[in-house]
């Protein structure tokens, strides 16, 4: 038996944190959709360097080009720092960062540089300026394209952005053991423990285990 989820948010399903069914649609909850994690690095009007842990994109594109499509808080420095400068870059770090990746939502104010609160280094980028994280394994150099406010509501804004160039650590460019294994992707699923009662339970960060090789 199928379980039919509607577009209206169920009674049972209550925010944990305000605002948390404002941000997020119940369908994230709902269905838990795992979704690769990055850090999206940016610069501050003031010079600071800014990083935003974030998931939920996808990357794709045609002999034109490249992109990643990356929907991003309206009221994030990153969306602000993205508009204002037009570039950005995207970072995959490994699932042993996670602890680090999270205190650079905790502690993003306009003053911080956003590398010393997650400890990572800086790395020069070949064709923007804005730093790479030199801690990650893959790293993509972006031009910002277009923006689109998925709801209408001024909330979420989908970001599309043109790789104009990528740099992936020697050891991972070659098959796929690095890189979807422990070492490698860091997924993010947000589903809940208990749909009935709307809990959430803990949050789950997972890896990729290959199953087949074909
Ligand atoms: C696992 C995880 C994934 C996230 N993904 C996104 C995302 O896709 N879009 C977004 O706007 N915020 C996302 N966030 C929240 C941002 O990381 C957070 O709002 C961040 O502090 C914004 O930083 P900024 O204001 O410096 O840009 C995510 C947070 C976590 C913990």
């Amino acid at each position: 038996m199928k379980i039919e989820i509607g577009g209206e948010k169920p009674e049972n399903f209550v925010d944990r944190w305000p605002g948390e069914f404002k941000i997020f649609s119940h369908f994230e909850m709902a269905l838990g959709i795992p979704h690769a994690l990055f850090l999206i690095t940016t610069l501050k009007e003031n010079g600071k360097p800014n990083v935003c842990f974030q998931g939920w994109s996808s990357f794709y594109g045609d002999c034109g080009g490249y992109y990643v499509m990356t929907p991003l808080l309206v009221k994030s420095h990153t969306y602000q720092n993205i508009l204002r400068d037009k570039v950005f870059c995207i970072n995959f770090i490994n699932a042993s960062y996670y602890g680090p990746c999270y205190e650079t939502i905790f502690k993003n104010n306009y003053e911080a540089d956003e590398f010393e609160v997650g400890g990572f280094t800086q790395e020069p980028a070949s064709q923007i300026a804005v730093p790479r994280i030199k801690e990650a394994f893959m790293s993509l150099e972006c031009r910002h394209k277009s923006v689109n406010d998925l709801s209408g509501l001024g909330i979420q804004s989908l970001v599309i952005g043109e790789v104009l160039s990528a740099a992936v650590e020697e050891d991972y460019i070659n098959g796929s053991e690095k890189k979807y294994g422990p070492e490698g992707f860091m997924y993010y699923g947000y589903a809940l423990k208990d749909f009935a009662s709307g809990d959430g339970g803990e949050r789950k960060v997972a890896t990729l285990n290959v199953r087949m090789k074909g």
